[in-house]
């Protein structure tokens, strides 16, 4: 058995796909979701392969499932060796038509848990000095994309909480942290951020949005179809880059899953592309 691994939002999508890959890999798998209801798939894959994937429920938005699953795995393992975030829901609808509560159900599932459960894991990680937190964001942590800004700005965040960690925890302490970023995945994603967003109608944007839109789409649709690569990966592929980046020896603070994503952030990201120079340069001033 290799290390252990904790993985939030195992359910669906990339969190099913690398709890799998890890398991056959050889790691001691905690696949965590909110909802056990929604275990009977990633059962069923145990079940028919055989493999160590303990399933246990943690909803990101609830800090006492957070402190009790984290506190099962210590007594069971002693400790915690790789953290990967990967709960996220989508959501795209415009500010003016976003009510507060909205605003604050996709910060919390988007960003806020993933500190919560990075707060959780870290003094078990600093206490043995070593440990990976991996954190899924995506291209939109990047790129703002359009009617995505909620979405997006709780993606940047990530980013940022994730390389002010990286600056001054990691040499210390020897935890790595790491940021996959994604472009489009063909998982339940699209459906959710569908059926969060719409309003009664139907309607994704409504008043003086709506004309910009649906031109929107359809340029997004029409570039899509002349592209050679396709945006979208499948869940399985996205966590194969996981599984890559939890064994590399030192990992890097930032990957893009696919050439569509690194084509469509190489303006932000062709200085420094993995994040190495800048974590590297930060540290120079005081570690
Ligand atoms: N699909 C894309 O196009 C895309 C692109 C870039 C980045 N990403 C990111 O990739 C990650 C995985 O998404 P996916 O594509 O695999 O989508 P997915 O199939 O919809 O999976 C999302 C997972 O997050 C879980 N989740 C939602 N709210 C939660 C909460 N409060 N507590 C715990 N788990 C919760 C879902 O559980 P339930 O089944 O209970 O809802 C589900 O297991 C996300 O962080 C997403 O933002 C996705």
């Amino acid at each position: 058995m290799k290390k252990n691994i904790i993985i939030t939002g195992t359910s669906s999508g990339v969190g099913l796909e690398s709890a799998i890959l890890f398991a056959k890999n050889n790691y001691k798998v905690y696949a965590t979701m909110r909802n056990l209801e929604k275990a009977e798939t990633l059962n069923k894959v145990i079940k028919e392969n055989n493999l160590s994937i303990e399933i246990l429920q943690l909803d990101v938005t609830d800090n006492t499932s957070i402190i009790s699953t984290i506190n099962t795995i210590i007594e069971k393992e002693g400790k915690i060796d790789i953290l990967l975030n990967n709960a996220g829901a989508g959501f795209a609808k415009t500010l003016e038509q976003t009510n507060q509560e909205e605003i604050d159900w996709v910060t919390d599932v988007n960003y806020t848990g993933v500190v919560r459960t990075t707060k959780a894991v870290l003094p078990h990680m600093r206490s043995s000095k070593s440990g990976h937190v991996i954190n899924v964001t995506s291209i939109g942590g990047i790129v703002g994309q359009p009617f995505n800004e909620l979405y997006c700005g709780a993606k940047f965040a990530v980013e940022g909480f994730t390389e002010s960690l990286a600056s001054y925890v990691s040499k210390p302490f020897n935890i790595h942290f790491s940021l996959i970023e994604p472009g489009g995945i063909a998982t339940e994603f699209m459906t959710s951020a569908v059926k969060n967003t719409q309003n009664k109608e139907g309607e994704l944007a409504t008043g003086e949005y709506a004309p910009i839109f649906h031109k929107y789409l359809s340029g997004a649709q029409s570039r899509a179809k002349k592209e050679d690569v396709s945006p979208y990966q499948t869940g399985k592929e996205v966590a194969e880059v996981i599984l890559k980046v939890a064994e590399t020896e030192k990992p890097p603070l930032r990957v893009r899953t696919s050439d569509w994503a690194e084509n469509l952030s190489s303006l932000k990201t062709q200085m420094d592309p993995d994040g190495t120079k800048l974590v590297d340069q930060v540290n120079s001033y005081f570690l």
